[in-house]
């Protein structure tokens, strides 16, 4: 048997923009999920994965249902016997330290979990950046959109100074970054705000063009900063990355009462993180008021999720 997991993730800065090949910075989150593998006898591919109250059932007979994460783990699996031409029936289990509402990456988790495991499976050498370009093949072949920003936290960990594809991925040298992440409770439905950014760019280019130049100016910036671990000024970097996001179009009212109560509370600063419309926040601040930032998106109706920001990349545990 074996085991293989991956982290969650966080856009910290450049999130709509990193499609149109800006960069952009995430962060891995310290929630992972895990997939174990072994090979069964026959061609059969039977799932467990309790978070989704499946128990050794055949990955086929499931293909059709509305699970999402079976079609991103038996696309992973199709592409990684396609590649290295090996093939066996297989027993999977699945396990999540998060849940796939949250916007923390589950998709992207469960595919690289599941190729790193299948290359120590069949013995097949894979390094970081061959497991980041089948498993963002995967993601692409299901959903057909995204830059591959939650792949690369899967893979790599850390805090990635990102482009699209993985034109460019860079180690922003850091340990621990004083985050708090609030979730709104409301799930973002990132395929769909990514065609309305789409939308609204085609009707005004100029408009639009013109915020994700100023985004990226902000995402190079942040890079030093985070690197000089010079969190007022990170803070105000994502309050102006927020501005931008709201004259996007892509805040909402639960986002924002989120963001105000810890800016309130005394947060250098916040913003959303990822499509927008819903999911997490995050806020930054000085080390001895995290709890009382916490205390106050509590008070404004999020949840929070407490998760060391950043962690590990995919690993054989
Ligand atoms: O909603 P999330 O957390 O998957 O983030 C989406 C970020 C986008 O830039 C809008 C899309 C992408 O794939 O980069």
């Amino acid at each position: 048997m074996i085991k293989a997991s991956a982290p969650g993730k966080l856009m910290l800065f450049g999130e709509h923009a990193v499609i149109y090949d800006k960069p952009c910075i995430v962060a891995s989150v310290d929630h992972r999920i895990s997939v174990s593998l072994k090979k069964r006898n026959d061609n059969n591919i039977i799932l467990t994965a309790p978070e989704l109250n499946i128990e050794n059932e055949n990955i086929s007979d499931l293909e059709k249902s509305h699970f999402k994460k079976v079609s991103f783990l038996l696309t992973a699996i199709r592409n990684f016997f396609k590649k290295y031409d090996v093939k066996s029936g297989l027993d999977i289990k699945t396990q999540s330290e998060f849940s796939d509402k949250v916007g923390l990456g589950s998709s992207s988790a469960v595919v690289v979990s599941a190729i790193k495991g299948l290359s120590e499976l069949f013995k097949i050498k894979m390094n970081e950046k061959d497991v980041f370009d089948l498993s963002y093949q995967t993601v692409l072949d299901v959903q057909g959109l995204g830059s591959g920003f939650d792949v690369a936290a899967a893979v790599y960990g850390g805090i990635l100074f990102f482009k699209t594809a993985g034109k460019v991925i860079k180690a922003i040298n850091v340990q621990n970054i004083p985050l708090v992440i609030g979730y709104t409770g409301i799930k973002a439905d990132t395929p769909t705000l990514v065609k309305v950014v789409r939308e609204k760019r085609t009707k005004e280019p100029k408009k639009i063009n013109h915020i994700f130049n100023e985004i990226e100016k902000i995402v190079n910036l942040a890079k030093t900063e985070i690197e000089n671990k010079n969190w007022k000024e990170v803070g105000r970097l994502m309050n102006l990355n927020q501005d931008l996001l709201r004259n996007l179009d892509i805040s909402s009212k639960k986002l924002e009462n989120l963001i105000k109560a810890a800016l309130n509370a005394g947060a250098y600063g916040v913003k959303l993180s990822g499509a927008g419309g819903g999911d997490c926040m995050l806020a930054i601040s000085k080390k001895d008021n995290l709890d009382n930032i916490k205390k106050a998106i509590e008070k404004a109706g999020g949840s929070i999720i407490n998760a060391k920001i950043p962690t590990e990349g995919v690993r054989i545990e």
